[in-house]
């Protein structure tokens, strides 16, 4: 078939080479996005006079069609067609002729793609954005559900100190706060309005880029025809803030791995979010967060894969450029799955404070309240270090804990502990006793609660 841009070649390409370059299959994607900038584009050329009323208005009511017919599903994407921006254009000259023929003034593809991709991303990001808030929300309430749980906090994966199981996903919270922020901030900078940039030089049609970009919703318009076209920054920002928050859903779906295993018991996730096990009838795989984990891997993949696409090229417009949606349509589906799945999985989540407790009671994690307290009673800190470290290892030589080593064995270490120590090292008092602001203390805590339903509402 002759091409739409067949001019100085015969337009005959080869049937592999037409399917190597076709992009349709994946940027179809964006064909409400291609039919709002083309009717914006047929508006402002309008209003320039450019093109006749007559025309823009046969333009925009062939595009409501197009778009009315694929959305119904009558119109079907011709996968012949190198990609939605050919294909939309095909179609309306098809149905209106002449006036279809003149849609194309003053633009070209590579303005129009960059401004697709900003249109889409805009959404996309849009989106995301209130996954990563009902995401922090749904966290924000499990916290608040099992608000007084003690549970060992860790370091090295080894039981570190006492610490509220609600301290604990508040710090996931925090987390995703900050996504919320990044991903904020990616949008200022992916709404802004390539189209008019033409092919890289701007045009000499006495186009308005400001009219046409306030159209659709954009804050300003690049500044640079060069850079308009050739700016993928957004998309790789994106991609960016995509891989910090699957990092961030990685870090804790493994910590839900680890914690509904028989080894910790901190948690039950629901049914509905496990699997089984073809051979082993008693098993029950946290393979939702596995894969959630998983496919953290193939969001960096395509931060990494559209980093090196675009390293070394020139300015302005080069095909390659062509790879950069698959990257980042594959990042963003990905991560709306996961955020999809993740969100009732916590929602479901049932948490087992007695196991928390029974976990946080063996490991002496109130060793540091131990030293803490004697340093109250006038020891040096590293005297204070040392002395509940003896401590520990006599209760280690005879299976006992700090909560039950009797007061004259603890006055053989240091004649300075009274009665009062037994208190002084109780788990939900040592919890409280950490005051200071962002700690796991209640009031921390109560504040932490506070802050992030703010920011959320
Ligand atoms: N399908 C192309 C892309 O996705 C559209 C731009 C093509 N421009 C060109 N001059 N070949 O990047």
């Amino acid at each position: 078939m002759a091409k739409m841009w067949q001019g100085v070649t015969d337009g005959v390409t080869a049937k592999v080479a037409d399917d190597f370059n076709s992009s349709i299959s994946f940027d179809s994607r964006m064909f409400r996005e291609d039919i709002t900038g083309s009717a914006a584009h047929a508006k402002m050329l309008a209003k320039q006079g450019i093109i006749t009323r007559e025309d823009a208005e046969a333009i925009i009511s062939g595009l409501e069609g197009i778009l009315a017919d694929l959305e119904s599903g009558k119109l079907k994407i011709d996968p012949d067609c190198e990609d939605i921006h050919m294909f939309v254009e095909q179609v309306l000259t098809e149905r209106i002729g002449d006036a279809g023929r003149r849609l194309h003034t003053a633009r070209s593809r590579n303005d129009q793609v960059a401004l697709d991709f900003r249109l889409y991303l805009r959404g996309e990001t849009d989106a995301l954005i209130s996954l990563v808030k009902s995401a922090a929300e749904a966290v924000l309430e499990k916290a608040e559900e099992y608000k007084t749980a003690v549970m060992p906090g860790y370091t090295h994966l080894q039981r570190a100190q006492p610490i509220l199981f609600s301290h604990q996903l508040l710090a996931y919270c925090m987390m995703f706060l900050r996504d919320i922020d990044r991903l904020s901030d990616c949008r200022r900078r992916i709404n802004v309005s390539p189209i008019g940039s033409c092919a890289l030089a701007g045009t000499t049609y006495p186009t308005d880029r400001r009219y046409e970009a306030e159209l659709l919703g954009f804050s300003d318009i690049c500044l640079n025809s060069i850079d308009g076209v050739s700016d993928r920054d957004f998309a790789v920002e994106l991609l960016g803030c995509l891989s910090v928050l699957q990092m961030h859903l990685s870090r804790f779906c493994e910590e839900l791995i680890l914690w509904s295993s028989w080894e910790f018991r901190f948690i039950e996730l629901s049914d509905e979010f496990t699997t089984g096990s073809s051979i082993m009838p008693q098993k029950k795989n946290p393979d939702m967060a596995e894969l959630i984990r998983g496919k953290t891997g193939r969001v960096y993949g395509d931060l990494m894969a559209l980093l090196t696409t675009l390293k070394g090229l020139p300015l302005a417009y080069n095909k390659d450029m062509q790879e950069d949606k698959e990257a980042v349509f594959d990042a963003v589906d990905a991560v709306k799955s996961c955020m999809n799945v993740f969100i009732p999985m916590i929602k479901n989540m049932r948490a087992r404070p007695d196991n928390m407790l029974s976990a946080a009671q063996t490991g002496f994690i109130n060793a540091t309240d131990l030293a803490d307290y004697l340093v109250r009673k006038g020891l040096p800190f590293r005297s204070a270090y040392k002395v509940a470290g003896q401590a520990v290892a006599k209760c280690q030589k005879t299976g006992r804990i700090l909560e039950n080593l009797p007061l004259e064995e603890y006055k053989e270490l240091c004649e300075l502990v009274e009665g009062d120590v037994y208190g002084e090292i109780e788990l939900m008092n040592c919890v409280k006793k950490r005051i200071s602001e962002g700690g796991t203390g209640p009031d921390s805590v109560d504040a932490q609660i506070k802050y992030l339903r703010s920011r959320l509402s």
